[in-house]
Order: C-alpha cells, then structure tokens, then sequence
C-alpha cells in the first residue's frame, strides 16, 4: 500500500517513515518543515508542503 505520512519530518513521523517499507509499504512523506528536519526523512517521497485548513 502507498502511505502517506504527514508530518513525516517530525519525531514520531519519521519513525512510521523507516518502519513502513519494511512492512511492504511505499511511503509518501508531507511536511512544511515548520518544525521537523528534511534529514530525519531517510526513505521514499519527500514532498514540502502543509496540510492546510
Ligand atoms: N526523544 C524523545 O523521546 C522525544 C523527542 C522529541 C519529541 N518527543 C515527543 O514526541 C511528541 C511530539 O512528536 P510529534 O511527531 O507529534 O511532533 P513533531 O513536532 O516532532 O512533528 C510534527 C511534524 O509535523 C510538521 N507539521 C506541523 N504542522 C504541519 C502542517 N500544517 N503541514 C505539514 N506538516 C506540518 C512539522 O514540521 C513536524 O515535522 C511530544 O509528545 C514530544 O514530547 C519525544
């Protein structure tokens, strides 16, 4: 399945990216960066950008 996991960037994010390609998923990460760090998202899609409301 593709995931998207937003706020992928931030602490408890990026633990879902690194564990969810080992369960077989691909994964697709969104986050404006406000708070989270590009470098702690090490694997799939890196897509900067916010949720909006
Ligand atoms: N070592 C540790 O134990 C440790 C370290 C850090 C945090 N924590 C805990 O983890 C919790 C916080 O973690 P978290 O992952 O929920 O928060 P976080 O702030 O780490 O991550 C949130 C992410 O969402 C992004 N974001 C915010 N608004 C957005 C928007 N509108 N659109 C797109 N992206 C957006 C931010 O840039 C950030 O990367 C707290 O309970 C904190 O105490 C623990």
């Amino acid at each position: 399945m593709r995931i998207l996991v937003a706020g992928g960037a931030g602490y408890i994010g990026s633990h879902m990216v690194k564990r969810l390609p080992g369960a077989g998923h691909d994964v697709v990460t969104l986050d404006d960066l406000s708070c989270g760090h590009r470098d702690a998202v090490t694997g799939g899609e890196f897509v900067e950008g916010g949720l909006g409301v």
